[in-house]
């Protein structure tokens, strides 16, 4: 949630640090700060966005070859200056930032209290820096012993950055449950929650695992430690992103460019993995694992919003193709309900940022329940690719606007190879619908073409029903999903109350919500429940609802009832999803624009969600 930065080195600090949390407020941006060593440790910190900081510091000493910086999702204590990291210890000699929650902060608290620590602000964050810095003073261990030794102490989920006033040439980072990269540079070091801010500099990095403890020195470069006091050799890897893919490239707003994005991004998802020459599909990093999925009792999606409604879509995959039993639940209800998980059970987890708190929870538990765990994730390197068995990167380039576009119909592309992929191999489909499914799924990129061509007239909609205070999303089948999915998206970033249903559902209640000033989005692409749907739209405009249709011919029944008619290519009905999900994007997009909202950070929201 929160995006942290480091820098030692020999640049100064300061510029390093502001562009690189500029490069992370999509995961929180509700206040910022900075700590730098000069002679001093300077602290700078302050309410709102990366820009306050910048004019709150126009006149501060900001010079330092170390430094750390914060930008903030609060989760203990308001967002407000005081609450703003970097927080210091005690003695005032060491500064913490931290992505995370410390969940027994209350009773730690209490204790540093009892023994005489007082605390200026409601953080847990604060509490954790004192502990550090207590432990340092009293047993005299180096700063890296301190934070090793303290992190016995603390339960929950972290990602922090020290640095002390004594120990000018050394930065301490640890982590648990909570991502944090190290980018290794020519004598210098940039730390960060994710690569996004380290890739211009240098595509070596290093990703910490769990529990480890990394000291940078300048004398002595980078060491690793577990938890348990284990050394640990680094690991370097080499980062594929490209700067090209963090920019907004002439877009207003990073949703739009990565709205735009979505027939690149998918042609990247199946890229040497649909062979429509041999007519196979591969998946290199499943390879080894298929015959788990092709044998599989059942499979259990578990993952949360967007990526839960990716899931859902998973489920008509392999139920419809490859006649496999699926369950798609959300990883937080999973996690908390002694769920019941055979050892012929597959299950498949489904994120984005790949750090998600809920997600990695269930993950942790299937696999202590002897499931074989896939990983559908986007970040690569991040937390859910490596602690899964096998897994399917969704190339999908970095997405920073907070509302998932892209990475949704990546993920759907992945789970549709994969559900093809087991029909053909169980021979749950004919070898005609499966070689008609290949082409089909190979056409998706250019119907994503094709349906971009409907933004000036979802623009001209959205200009219409801007001032709803409600909104209707109705889809069968494949589509249900994608009804939830755009109801999802508007609620987001515009803030109208949106709900989605199977549209046969509406008559058992909502229904009740229809009049003239609702605006009611079907999506009637289905080729086998057409008229079923037609009958649904009927339904909603005797109760004078205003209807927005989605539909892939032209079609006088349509035409005739709906108030607007937005066409999209045709395509078989398991990968439409992927093109009606298009129209809707634009229309939360266009309708958020037009009521003033911000877009890439909607109010309350981070893009990945770390805590619980
Ligand atoms: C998507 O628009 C949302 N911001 C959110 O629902 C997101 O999909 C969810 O938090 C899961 O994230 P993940 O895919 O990174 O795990």
């Amino acid at each position: 949630m929160c995006g942290i930065v480091g820098y030692i080195g020999k640049k100064e600090a300061f510029p390093i640090i502001i562009k690189g949390l500029q490069r992370l407020e999509y995961r929180g941006y509700d206040s910022a700060g900075v700590a730098l060593l000069n002679g001093e440790l300077q602290i700078h910190k302050c309410k709102g966005k990366v820009q306050d900081l910048l004019n709150y510091t126009k006149d501060k000493n900001l010079h330092g070859y170390i430094g750390i910086g914060h930008t903030r999702w609060a989760t203990h204590g308001e967002p407000n200056d005081v609450n703003a990291h970097p927080h210091v210890s005690e003695v005032g000699n060491l500064a913490i930032i931290h992505n995370g929650i410390i969940e027994n902060y209350a009773t730690l608290k209490e204790e540093l209290i009892q023994r005489g620590h007082t605390f200026e602000s409601d953080t847990d964050t604060e509490v954790f820096v004192h502990l550090i810095g207590e432990i340092k003073e009293k047993q005299n261990v180096p700063l890296e012993e301190a934070v090793r030794m303290a992190m016995q102490h603390v339960v929950g989920a972290y990602a922090i950055l020290v640095i002390s006033y004594d120990h000018p040439r050394k930065m301490v980072a640890a982590r648990k449950s909570s991502p944090l990269v190290v980018g290794i540079g020519d004598g210098e070091y940039y730390l960060a929650s994710d690569a996004t801010p380290i890739v211009e500099y240098t595509r070596n990095v290093v990703y910490l695992n769990d529990e480890e403890i990394a000291c940078i020195d300048l004398e002595n470069g980078l060491s690793i430690k577990s938890i348990e006091n284990e050394v640990r050799t680094p690991f370097v890897e080499e980062l594929e992103m490209n700067l090209e893919m963090l920019e907004k490239g002439g877009y207003e707003h990073f949703m739009l460019k990565e709205i735009n994005e979505q027939a690149r991004s998918i042609k990247d998802s199946m890229r040497g993995r649909l062979r429509l020459e041999d007519k196979e599909i591969m998946l290199g990093g499943i390879k080894d694992y298929e015959d788990k999925i092709f044998n599989a009792d059942r499979i259990l999606i578990v993952a949360c919003g967007t990526s839960w409604h990716a899931g859902l879509v998973g489920e008509y995959l392999f139920e419809d193709l490859a006649r496999i039993p699926v369950e798609v639940e959300y990883a937080s209800e999973f996690r908390y309900r002694n769920p019941i998980i055979n050892k012929n059970d597959v299950v498949i987890a489904i994120s984005q940022s790949g750090e998600t708190a809920d997600t990695l929870a269930a993950i942790r538990l299937a696999k202590e329940k002897g499931a074989t765990v896939l990983g559908i994730c986007n970040v690569v390197g991040s937390s859910i690719a490596r602690i899964t068995d096998a897994g399917a990167y969704t190339h999908a380039g970095p997405e920073i606007g907070v509302a998932s576009t892209k990475a949704f119909t990546a993920q759907l592309t992945i789970l549709s190879l994969m559900a093809l992929r087991a029909a053909k191999q169980r021979q749950t489909i004919s070898e005609e619908r499966y070689e008609f499914l290949l082409k089909e799924l190979d056409r998706v990129p250019e119907a994503i073409e094709q349906v971009m061509k409907c933004e000036a007239q979802v623009k001209e909609i959205a200009a219409v029903f801007k001032d709803a205070r409600n909104f209707l999303y109705l889809g069968r089948g494949y589509n249900f999903p994608v009804a939830l999915e755009g109801a999802l998206k508007l609620k987001e970033i515009s803030y109208i109350h949106a709900e989605g249903y199977p549209a046969a559902e509406m008559k058992h209640g909502p229904i009740a919500l229809i009049d003239e000033e609702m605006p009611i989005v079907v999506l009637a692409t289905n080729q086998h429940a057409y008229e079923k749907i037609v009958s649904n739209i009927q339904e909603v405009k005797a109760r004078k609802g205003k209807v927005i249709a989605v539909t892939s011919k032209q079609d006088e029944e349509i035409s005739k009832i709906a108030d607007y008619v937005i066409e999209i290519p045709p395509i078989a009905d398991p990968f439409t999803p992927m093109v009606t999900t298009v129209p809707l994007q634009f229309l939360s997009y266009h309708i958020a624009l037009m009521r003033d909202c911000n877009v890439d950070q909607p109010r309350n929201l981070a893009k990945s969600v770390t805590v619980e």
